[in-house]
């Protein structure tokens, strides 16, 4: 297999001046919470997006993909603002927007973060042309303003609602350390996360399905917290606990009060979970997930009959604990289970899913692995 380097000289004539990667990622847990300033605890998985980067004299802006045969896009930086139309470059354009690029330049993109998976590949895409960007131009932006702009690209280029955890984990993860984020103010704590030496492993179940209804469904629930926050009279779900809530229940919609009451719980059971880790007690952690995906299933309903056949099966093979994680309404699914048990569960995932006529699922297990950095420079 060639290099990113190799791949950039045949797409483009030249060597790249730098090359970046950024990962993927899994939550542990801690989810929709993260634009309710609460906390969650992810961490960057092993796949992850490179990017080489060249400097041009003109305005041309030329970005390649070697997963789309090298189709290359090509645009001039100057038309580079929200509303452009295009397809998967929108999300590296964006990024160029959001920090302010106005030379032109070629980029080639190389990644194996599973696309459509609910595992971050476009905050992975982001994060490496903004880790790129940062340093090519010298523009010193600090990890938290990196994780901002590249936000404020999917929000207001790409046009998708995202919070800001994406982004956050696969610029700041390290190795062997899920990383708990706090959205008050962006601090971070690493926790070690060492399922190895328990003999645990963490599987990762892509369903595989997609529902139409993604951007709809989770706008509207960013929606239902915003409303009760101005009901109740309090920033955001950060400043609320369960008592609270179920004192002032008659000012909210039935469906308010469950929205809330998933975003107040998860907090406390992602601070649960940390506590756990710290005791190593993976039985407590696996509560903690079993606790999180009902509350997403029942409360917060983001979750599908695939995600949950997904969990359902896990447990009854054996895991410690399942969840769907990220966005919902598809995507992947976690459990966390004993590494003698792996053929097991994937067995018995998959005979459910067909049982069902689902569409068969994909597997894939990751240590914490690091966040962003640069790979190459000259
Ligand atoms: C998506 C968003 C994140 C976060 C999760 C749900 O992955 O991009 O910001 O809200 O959903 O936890």
């Amino acid at each position: 297999m060639s290099t990113i380097e190799e791949k950039f000289l045949e797409a483009f004539g030249e060597e790249p001046d730098i090359v970046a990667a950024a990962p993927g990622r899994v939550n542990l847990i801690g989810e929709h919470i993260d634009y309710s300033e609460g906390f969650v605890l992810p961490f960057a998985i092993k796949d992850r997006t490179l990017v080489a980067v060249r400097k041009r004299d003109d305005s041309t802006v030329r970005i390649a993909s070697v997963q789309r045969r090298n189709k290359i896009a090509v645009v001039d930086i100057k038309d580079v603002k929200p509303g452009l139309k295009g397809e998967w470059e929108r999300y590296a354009l964006g990024v160029l927007w959001s920090m302010g690029v106005t030379s032109g330049l070629d980029l080639i993109i190389d990644g194996n973060v599973p696309l459509g998976a609910g595992l971050s590949s476009s905050a992975a895409l982001e994060c490496s042309v903004a880790t790129a960007i940062n340093h090519l131009f010298d523009l010193g932006f600090s990890l938290e303003e990196l994780a901002r702009l590249t936000q404020k690209a999917e929000n207001q280029y790409v046009g998708v609602p995202c919070g800001i955890m994406d982004q956050s984990v696969s610029l700041m993860a390290t190795q062997g350390f899920a990383l708990l984020l706090d959205f008050r103010d962006l601090s971070t704590r690493n926790i070690p996360f060492d399922v190895a030496s328990h003999n645990l492993e963490l599987l990762i179940i892509d369903t595989q399905a997609h529902h139409a209804l993604t951007d709809g469904g989770y706008a509207e629930r960013r929606a239902s917290c915003e409303s009760v926050a101005v009901k109740l009279g309090v920033k955001s779900m950060r400043e609320l606990t369960l008592n609270q809530l179920d004192s002032e229940r008659e000012q909210l919609s039935d469906t308010e009060y469950l929205r809330a009451r998933h975003a107040v719980s998860e907090m406390t059971r992602v601070l649960d979970c940390v506590e756990a880790l710290a005791l190593g007690d993976f039985v407590r952690v696996g509560q903690l997930l079993n606790q999180s995906h009902a509350s997403l299933r029942d409360d917060y309903t983001v979750s599908c009959p695939e995600l949950n056949t997904a969990v359902d099966a896990s447990i009854a093979a054996g895991a410690l604990g399942s969840r769907m994680v990220g966005g919902g309404f598809g995507g992947s699914a976690i459990a966390l289970i004993e590494v003698s048990k792996t053929a097991q569960t994937i067995h018995a995932i998959e005979k459910a899913f067909t049982e069902k006529d689902f569409k068969a699922p994909r597997f894939f297990t990751s240590l914490p692995s690091q966040g962003a950095e640069i790979l190459a420079r000259r």
